[in-house]
């Protein structure tokens, strides 16, 4: 593991995307795993910057998302897969079919669940997977557990984290309770991982990530 240590936001967003852009510049047809909350957007935005210097080909990535809120249809503004559309897709040339993101809307929890860890598989696993951390030391949606999940899973969101979401939401009532998430083996099993972290309020958390034991009650500390 390597800590690299960023002066301030836009500096960690820029070390992030440099990160990220030479992997699609090593192998083009790279497998990136992707992350939403508030960290990656500046990482987004250099990513968008490097593309239209024309550093950057996303023609040949394949991107699969972390994870998705169950209950929201693509399309909804609160929806991971519009995030990723709008801080990222649309600006750069990746084909829209070469993005995968849960189905929040799927009618069969267990399915999708299974048709999710399929597409990882057929995809031949993930290069690079980005994250962010939650305040409760959450990766993806994988809330502090008594065990490691392992493939996507259908998880309920701890009050904490539904309290860290709201700001997103008009209401406690429009906030989704429950999302899908890759599982922490699938997450584990990237080639390499790049989390980033930032911010005063994630200090603690990050502390006890790096320094504390490894244990599911902080699934960071994997
Ligand atoms: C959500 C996402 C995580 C993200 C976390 C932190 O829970 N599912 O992938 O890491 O939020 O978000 P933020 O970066 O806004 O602090």
């Amino acid at each position: 593991m390597r800590i690299i240590k960023a002066k301030d936001y836009n500096d960690m967003s820029r070390k992030a995307a440099n990160i990220i852009a030479a992997q699609v510049i090593m192998k083009p047809d790279s497998v990136l795993g992707l992350a939403t909350g508030s960290t990656p957007i500046g990482t987004y935005k250099h990513l968008i910057s490097l593309y239209q210097a024309g550093d950057l080909d996303f023609s040949e990535i394949r991107t699969v998302n972390l994870d998705e809120y169950k209950g929201l249809p693509k399309g909804n503004d609160q929806s991971y897969d519009y995030f990723m559309k709008e801080n990222l897709f649309k600006h750069i040339n990746i084909k829209e079919e070469n993005s995968y993101i849960p189905d929040g809307m799927a009618e069969d929890d267990e399915e999708e669940c299974r048709r999710y860890d399929q597409l990882i598989d057929s995809l031949k696993g993930v290069d690079l997977q980005l994250l962010g951390i939650g305040l409760n030391g959450h990766i993806g949606f994988n809330e502090p557990n008594d065990v490691f999940s392992k493939g996507t899973n259908l998880i309920k969101l701890t009050e904490s984290t539904i309290e860290a979401n709201s700001r997103f939401f008009e209401s406690y009532d429009d906030i989704p309770k429950y999302a899908f998430t890759m599982g922490i083996k699938s997450i584990m099993q990237a080639r390499k991982i790049l989390l980033c972290v930032s911010g005063k309020s994630k200090a603690e958390i990050l502390k006890e990530s790096i320094e504390g034991p490894i244990t599911p009650q902080v699934p960071a500390s994997i």
